[in-house]
């Protein structure tokens, strides 16, 4: 499959061919939230499923392509997101399931008057798991906070010292899709010699993502989000793996980076998940990104001229993810309304707690509007016009 070779030669209507999910009765705005999944995926889903693995190593061939399946997958991530190393690949059952082991595996090393930063733009599964590791050790938690209407995080280092440990920031808020500077942020918690973990999970859909160039210690993803099946991913340098101990069974092995994988992965689903990262090599994730931002800007032109509707968030560098409120309709009647006129959009504060409760949506949130590799023209106009509709009733 030729999808593109760069961004002037992004052809949406071939992406469009590739996710049977897609149906020209429903727009989908839910992408935030998990991505369609292309045909080549559950394929490689079904067709791992199908061959008959079994357990890794061992002679027997299907102990082998087992082995394959898990170190091609490694492989594949390791490519995605920057890494040298695929012994720097770490599955788990999610990014929240990784996030709350890790952050208790590296908590076992801090103590009263360590410090961790978390921030208010995050989403809950890069705030709570540090806030409860630090809690079991007796650690101090400094809050990055942000600016309500910009959305973009205050300036980090009034709150580093020689005891902070750990920042945890997210390269784009799933949100408002605001893409703070990790790079200055992670320069910062370097220099006061803290860890810095970065959640890349709504990024990793729209861009190209990078450990090195992030100056992340460790970065976590979830490929459910970027075309792939439901599981989670960190990544980190090997040698800073080698220095953790996380909990394990005895015989399970000792070796980085399976120590951290708790039992028997879903092969069939890492399957899935080399497919996803070919699949977005194949879109390119630059010439996703220029697509993506071209439709925003369209999205964005449309939504100035409609005074009932309001978009919170106006970062200068952003996802194609926009949280808006309509006057006169909570977000869950406005989801509902644009349900009916064929648009999925769903509502709420999507796990981003603190985020909404900073801002003027508030708790209740508002809905979110997500634009993926796979939408067009076409459906924004449609969206907006459904838009359009609601706030003239
Ligand atoms: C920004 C962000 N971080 C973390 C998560 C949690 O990921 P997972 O579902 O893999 O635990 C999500 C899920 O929506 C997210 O959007």
């Amino acid at each position: 499959m030729s999808v593109t070779d760069n961004a002037t030669n992004f052809d949406v209507r071939e992406i469009r061919r590739a996710f049977p999910g897609l149906r020209p009765d429903l727009a989908r705005f839910d992408g935030p939230g998990g991505s369609l999944v292309p045909e080549v995926v559950a394929d490689a889903v079904a067709g791992a499923l199908r061959v008959g693995l079994c357990q890794r190593g061992g002679p027997s061939a299907p102990g082998l392509l087992t082995d394959e399946i898990t170190l091609g997958a490694r492989a594949a991530m390791a490519r995605f997101l920057g890494v040298d190393d695929r012994r720097g690949i770490v599955f788990g059952r999610s990014m929240t399931a990784l996030t709350f082991d890790i952050a208790r595996t590296l908590a076992a090393q801090w103590g009263p008057g360590d410090e961790v930063v978390v921030s208010r733009l995050d989403h809950d599964a890069n705030i709570r798991p540090w806030i409860t590791a630090a809690e079991h050790a007796g650690a101090t938690v400094r809050w990055l906070d942000f600016d309500p209407v910009t959305t973009e995080p205050d300036d980090v280092r009034s709150l580093l010292s020689d005891r902070t440990r750990l920042v945890a920031l997210t390269a784009a808020s799933n949100l408002f899709g605001t893409r703070p500077d990790v790079a200055a942020v992670s320069r910062a918690a370097r220099e006061v010699g803290a860890l810095m973990y970065v959640d890349a999970v709504h990024l990793a859909a729209h861009a190209p993502v990078d450990l090195t160039a992030m100056g992340a210690d460790l970065l976590v993803c979830s490929p459910y989000k970027f075309f792939g099946p439901h599981l989670g991913v960190l990544a980190a340098d090997p040698a800073l793996l080698e220095r953790l101990h996380p909990d394990k069974l005895l015989p399970s092995s000792d070796a980085v980076p399976e120590r951290f994988e708790l039992g028997t992965l879903p092969y069939e689903l890492l399957a899935g998940v080399r497919a996803a990262v070919e699949f977005a090599e194949q879109c390119d994730m630059a010439a996703v990104e220029a697509h993506e931002q071209q439709l925003l800007t369209r999205l964005l032109d449309g939504l100035g001229d409609m005074a009932a509707v309001t978009v919170h968030g106006r970062a200068g560098r952003r996802t194609p993810t926009v949280l808006l409120t309509v006057d006169g309709l909570t977000p869950v009647q406005a989801s509902h309304r644009l349900h009916e006129a064929g648009i999925v959009a769903p509502a709420g504060s999507f796990y981003a707690l603190e985020a909404a409760r900073h801002s003027a949506a508030g708790e209740q949130g508002g809905v979110r509007v997500g634009i993926s590799a796979y939408t067009d023209d076409e459906e924004i106009d449609r969206l907006l016009a459904a838009l359009g509709a609601l706030s003239a009733t």
